[in-house]
């Protein structure tokens, strides 16, 4: 299926090596960008950033929420590390109104105004922000406001939120639209700390990605709230929600966040949470975030979930009320470790990131739930996988983990290479050395690589040095080069095994030659499996009729569990089995997690009436989307 989220963006365009401007002044923004098609070697091509010369190492935001002009307003202070003594600082913007640029020198206790210049606009980088240093300024300060258009901001009108009863904004910084929020070192190579003050309007409350110290009344009926977050982290990882927040606590170091109205729901899917933590640090080694929480965003959310620090961000769509998507939690906890303490160095290394956070997720529900709990997960993931690649049958590039994404847009990202081809690379890594030694040899990543940006090639040279266990008996060891420079799936490849799935694929055949099957206590991922697995286009009843007899008996049309509503109407609009398109409208105007809507549309586009219907929802859908799933949906349906 994300044939479609690849066929995004693939613009020609690298890295910034443009020398800082002689004269730097307040210029207007420029043409578009012309960047030289060579990285500069060192730096990530995704930031105009130059920490070599200048780095950034602490943010502290001031910032005021204003709902009616869809605009935060303040300032951002960064404190410095100045390694060239005549280097400007440059930082990655976009979408941002820069007001004035002042900076701190130690021997004075008032700020100083300062030259800066905003470069023209990179359409996937955005514009370089140059800010003259003089002699001796150890932070600089920026006074901005955000965009409406700001694509690392949601707004949110209240029919777009769950109890409908007020409006919201959240955050989503990765991969690079951090900048679109907070002028800064926009390269996950760079890590900051956080302070923070944010001032919303007072029915709502602010939860960041951080520990909040104080709240106190201000001006115009607002409250003030402040922040800290001591671990430094890479710009994508900042992170903003403002709502009618409340939360529960649901273990020591664990809570929920959500609507008020979402609240009860929300408790009792996540009621694992604390043990789920637990499990996870006997996994891999202590939890160094202090809390761990989980805020519920409305269903506009791009994403299924987004790891940042202390609190995950989730779509509302994980709540199926028999936490059979859990899973997406594990992940996220796992992120804790592969992620935010290791961190990709930059974009291309992405596959550390998740692929480890895939082997990782899967090794938490391992110990909560079993081991077949965990291996059905990794049969849908491998199954997933080959479809994905099967679609990328003619960009063999996109199928390597070490991608080369240079001149494209980072959320090129992500697919299920970094994700399952990645986590089944370490799976057979644990194959062939056996967890007596693996397991040590994730921990040490882990311990060693804290608060750092890693390299695929520092993995592989730390993977040579430290895993030095003999291979477990009839073992060979894996083709580094084949799987980590080379496109499609290694022959070596682990091949998960599930007994409950291999029930439901054998179901999903004999249901198809009109055999009777038992399916009465199938499980939502066991349904998954069959959906895929049903023979559809090969055999004598046409594919509607069997979709039709399969909805009146199992009732998939009205299914409340999001991920396998997703799987049955993409072959509900595959198929064209219209009593399925009154739930398709309401889905896709009403979700916007990208990994669902995108394929759904992609597949309604298979036949006239459905592309008809596609073009028909997409009109009045679309400015309800977030900016990520409307550009991906743009790209498939075309901008209005
Ligand atoms: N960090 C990712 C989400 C992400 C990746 C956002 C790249 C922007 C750019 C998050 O951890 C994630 O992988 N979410 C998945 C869920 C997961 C269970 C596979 C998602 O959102 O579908
Ligand atoms: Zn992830």
């Amino acid at each position: 299926m994300p044939r479609l989220l690849v066929a995004l963006a693939a613009l020609t365009v690298t890295a910034c090596s443009a020398p800082a401007p002689a004269t730097p002044l307040v210029t207007p923004p420029a043409a578009v960008v012309q960047l030289p098609a060579v990285p500069v070697p060192g730096r990530d091509p995704h930031s105009f950033a130059r920490p070599d010369e200048v780095r950034v190492d602490a943010v502290e935001l001031d910032l005021t929420v204003d709902f009616e002009a869809h605009v935060l307003r303040g300032s951002a202070t960064l404190a410095l590390t100045r390694a060239a003594a005549d280097a400007p600082l440059v930082l990655d913007t976009r979408d941002l109104a820069i007001e004035r640029v002042e900076v701190h020198l130690p021997d004075r206790t008032d700020w100083v105004a300062t030259t800066h210049a905003l470069a023209g606009s990179h359409p996937i980088l955005g514009q370089a922000l140059t800010v003259d240093l003089p002699a001796g300024a150890d932070r600089v300060r920026v006074h901005y406001r955000t965009s409406p258009a700001s694509t690392g901001l949601q707004w949110l009108a209240p029919e777009q939120t769950s109890d409908r009863a007020g409006e919201f904004l959240y955050s989503q910084s990765q991969a690079i639209h951090a900048r679109s929020w907070v002028p800064c070192q926009d390269s996950p190579g760079i890590r900051v700390t956080v302070a923070a003050r944010i001032s919303a309007p007072a029915p709502y409350r602010a939860v960041m990605a951080a520990e909040e110290l104080s709240n106190e009344t201000g001006p115009n009926g607002h409250v003030v709230r402040t922040f800290k977050l001591d671990q430094p982290i890479p710009a994508y990882l900042l992170a903003l929600a403002v709502g009618r927040l409340e939360s529960v606590q649901l273990g020591p170091r664990t809570a929920v966040w959500a609507e008020p109205g979402v609240l009860p729901r929300a408790r009792s899917e996540f009621a694992d949470l604390e043990a789920m933590l637990t499990a996870a640090e006997a996994a891999v080694g202590p939890y160094r975030w202090g809390r761990y929480e989980v805020l519920v965003l409305p269903a506009a959310f791009p994403f299924g979930g987004m790891e940042n620090p202390r609190v995950t961000f989730v779509t509302p769509t994980i709540l199926a009320g028999d936490r059979s998507l859990v899973s997406l939690i594990a992940h996220e906890l796992a992120h804790a470790w592969s992620g935010n303490l290791v961190t990709n160095a930059t974009w291309r290394d992405f596959w550390l990131n998740e692929g480890f956070t895939v082997y990782i997720e899967r090794r938490i529900l391992e110990a909560l739930y079993g081991r077949e709990r965990a291996e059905v997960e990794a049969v849908l993931g491998r199954e997933h996988l080959e479809l994905e690649l099967a679609d990328m049958s003619d960009r063999p590039g996109d199928q390597i983990l070490h991608l080369d994404l240079s001149g494209r847009d980072p959320d090129d990202a992500v697919t299920d290479v970094a994700y399952e081809k990645g986590a089944l690379f370490l799976r057979r890594l644990e194959q062939a050395y056996g967890r007596d030694a693996f397991d040590p040899f994730v921990r040490a990543w882990f311990d060693r690589h804290a608060f750092t940006g890693q390299t695929t090639e520092a993995f592989r040279a730390f993977l040579s040095a430290e895993l030095d266990a003999p291979l477990l008996p009839g073992q060979t060891a894996p083709d580094l080069d084949r799987w980590i420079e080379a496109p499609g799936l290694p022959d070596d490849a682990p091949r998960p095994q599930a007994e409950s799935l291999t029930v439901a694929a054998d179901a999903a055949r004999s249901f198809a030659a009109g055999r009777k099957i038992d399916a009465r206590a199938f499980s939502p991922l066991q349904w998954i499996h069959f959906l895929r697995a049903l023979p559809l286009t090969d055999g004598p009843r046409p594919a509607a009729a069997i979709l039709a007899e399969l909805d009146a008996a199992y009732r998939f049309t009205a299914t409340g569990n999001a991920e396998l509503l997703s799987e049955w109407l993409i072959l509900a609009a595959r198929h064209g089995y219209r009593p399925a398109d009154a739930r398709i409208r309401e889905f896709l105007t009403g979700v916007g997690r990208r990994k669902y809507v995108l394929p759904i549309y992609d597949a309604l586009l298979a036949t006239p009436e459905g592309a008809a219907l596609a073009r028909e929802i997409f009109a009045v859908a679309r400015p309800g989307y977030h900016a990520i799933t409307r550009g991906s949906l743009d790209a498939l349906l075309g901008a209005p």
